[in-house]
């Protein structure tokens, strides 16, 4: 039996938009709305949604930065909600992050090396503190040579693998990264992820994978979630995920990656999605998606699907009229 490492159970972050002279709160933003979640020990748990959608609130509630509305984060079986400031000081080891924007997320004034130090010291790990560094500097492919270069001098990708090599240094169980790859060129992507998959075998890491594109978490998870204004609409393990993917949105997301085979990508459908993104201060009735669903009907805007098993065990869709099911099951769980 897989351990789970990380349980999110029905986390709500909802942010109030305060307005007037009194700041009085007029609403809130939904940012993560009734998410739960399940991260096994080793696994690598990929989570795609649009901009916007709730991603790394969700990821700073996971790593402590903010206290969720409600619900409940557990960490190796114990909420992390409950723990007192050292109890928090010390699960702040156990789960790094490494951010999207390599440029921003480095003191430019900072060299290589004292950054990667850094939390190394605030640990009081001093003990061979150079060579601790120059050994992260080489597990992540960096020349320990570089240790005294700024990190202007460093192309984008070298710069991700500073902050790697930083979300390292402490030897957390759980690394989240939200959209690690993002701001990197096309060919230095794979060569991040390819590098995050080596790490992860060779440091027993349990990830959980943050991306706006459901290709390029495609080779790393083991499992996804997908992402639509702070709600889990699909989620399954990646080989049913990806062979037939349910939620309608889900299936517009997929349906936007080109293929690689010219005959298949000359055929290729894409399902465009209608309309704008609703704003997560005032989410639509019933399923969130259906403003924009061409397939959502007048149950799709009064009712709320949960989010349950359609086909596959462990294929969990928020739908009412989920694609690629059988006609068995679909009439089973309607
Ligand atoms: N501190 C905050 N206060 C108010 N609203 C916030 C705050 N942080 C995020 N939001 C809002 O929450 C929603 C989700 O944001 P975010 O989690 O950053 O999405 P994503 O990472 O998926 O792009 C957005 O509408 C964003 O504007
Ligand atoms: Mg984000």
């Amino acid at each position: 039996m897989s351990e789970a490492l990380l349980e999110i159970r029905d986390v709500n972050m909802h942010f109030p938009i305060k307005e007037g002279v009194f700041q009085k709160t007029k609403n809130h933003v939904k940012a993560v709305n009734g998410v739960s979640l399940t991260v096994n020990k080793g696994e690598t748990l990929g989570i795609v949604g649009e901009s916007g959608c709730g991603k790394s609130t969700l990821a700073r509630t996971i790593v402590g930065l903010l206290e969720p509305t409600s619900g409940d984060i557990l960490f190796e079986g114990k909420s992390i909600l409950d723990l007192n400031k050292k109890q928090m000081h010390g699960l702040r080891r156990d789960i790094q992050m490494v951010y999207q924007d390599p440029f921003s997320s480095l003191n430019p004034r900072m060299k290589a090396g004292d950054i990667i130090a850094a939390p190394l010291k605030a640990y009081r790990m001093t003990e061979n503190l150079e060579q601790r560094v120059k050994e992260l500097m080489d597990l992540v492919g960096l020349k320990a040579a570089d240790y005294n270069k700024l990190p202007h001098q460093f192309s984008g990708g070298q710069r991700q693998r500073i902050g790697i090599a930083r979300a390292l240094a402490l030897n957390p169980k759980l690394i989240i990264c939200d959209e690690p790859v993002s701001a990197l060129d096309v060919s230095v992507q794979a060569q991040v992820i390819n590098l995050l998959e080596d790490l992860q075998k060779e440091l027993d890491l349990t990830y959980v994978f943050i991306a706006h594109d459901l290709s390029v978490i495609k080779h790393i998870a083991d499992k996804v979630a997908v992402m639509y204004l702070g709600k889990v609409m699909e989620m399954s393990d990646s080989e049913s995920f990806y062979k037939h993917a349910c939620h309608p949105y889900t299936n517009a997301l997929l349906s936007a990656i080109p293929l690689t085979d010219p005959l298949k990508e000359k055929e290729r459908q894409r399902i465009v999605l209608k309309g704008e993104l609703p704003s997560p201060a005032n989410p639509p009735t019933g399923c969130v998606f259906h403003t924009r669903c061409p397939f959502a009907t007048e149950a799709c805007k009064q009712d709320i699907p949960s989010l349950e098993a359609k086909g596959d065990a462990g294929h969990l869709v928020s739908c009412f009229y989920p694609m690629n099911v059988e006609k068995k099951s679909s009439i089973v769980n309607h």
